[in-house]
């Protein structure tokens, strides 16, 4: 297996994806000290300070069509969530689709590229941020994230818990490659923070609010409101306390 371990890069993702078009073999990982231009979802940026945090990204050539793509975050979600509470402890959980809560607020944000042509994967990437020992955070996020540090009270160990993510990782995409997505779906349901929680969705459309239910065959959100089950794809969802 290749890790390519770097510095400082511009994002882990902008350089699994060139590994991952140059033929890289699959599970290839690619773990930065410190991102230029870490990026976030939705064109958001990632704050990524040297040595602080756990930014990597794997390359995966799944046997699945684009359509799964979005199946391999919730994936992705559950095996960092697994590997981050048993190594620290603390009780994080997954808000939908595969952001990784500690008291409400972000400890780890996972970004998936892929690319495919007609109905088969070239190749998905999977890049983690995993705040792991920042003790303070840019006036733009200070209200919104956390660390593992700050949530234990100690420092954590990097490489060890990048270790157990990467062991994680391989169970919970063994299980689907063997069982299908819906055997991680069910341990997504489990450590959700989402589920069962009044919920507003910002759209591409429009915004409303909603029960979250549960998570379909595709990982789509279903939200219970007056006018029936919405059902959620992409955006953004924020948990109403
Ligand atoms: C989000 O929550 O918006 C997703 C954040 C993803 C950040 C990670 S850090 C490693 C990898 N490289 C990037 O540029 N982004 C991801």
């Amino acid at each position: 297996q290749e890790i390519h371990y770097f510095p400082e890069v511009d994002s882990t993702n902008n350089e699994a994806k060139k590994l991952a078009a140059n033929g890289c073999p699959e599970g290839t990982i690619v773990v930065a000290e410190s991102q230029a231009t870490g990026r976030g979802r939705l064109a958001r940026g990632w704050f990524s300070p040297f040595g602080k945090g756990i930014w990597f990204s794997v390359v995966l050539r799944p046997p699945f069509g684009p359509m799964d793509a979005a199946k391999c975050t919730l994936m992705a979600a559950v095996g960092v969530n697994r590997a981050i509470n048993r190594v620290t402890g603390v009780g994080c959980g997954i808000k939908w689709p595969n952001d990784i809560l500690w008291n409400g607020r972000k400890v780890v944000g996972i970004l998936t590229e892929m690319s495919a042509e007609m109905d088969a994967i070239n190749y998905v990437v999977i890049g983690m941020g995993i705040n792991a020992n920042m003790k303070e955070f840019p006036s733009e996020i200070a209200a919104t994230a956390t660390s593992l540090a700050l949530a234990t009270g100690q420092t954590v160990s990097r490489v060890i818990l990048l270790a157990e993510i990467l062991a994680e990782l391989e169970n919970v995409y063994t299980l689907v490659q063997q069982a299908g997505f819906e055997s991680v779906f069910a341990a997504w349901r489990q450590e959700s923070i989402t589920l069962g929680r009044q919920v507003r969705v910002q759209g591409f459309q429009r915004n409303f609010s909603g029960l979250a239910v549960d998570i379909d065959a595709d990982g789509a959100l279903l939200i219970k409101t007056a006018q029936g089950v919405e059902r959620v794809l992409a955006g953004d969802v924020s948990i109403r306390y």
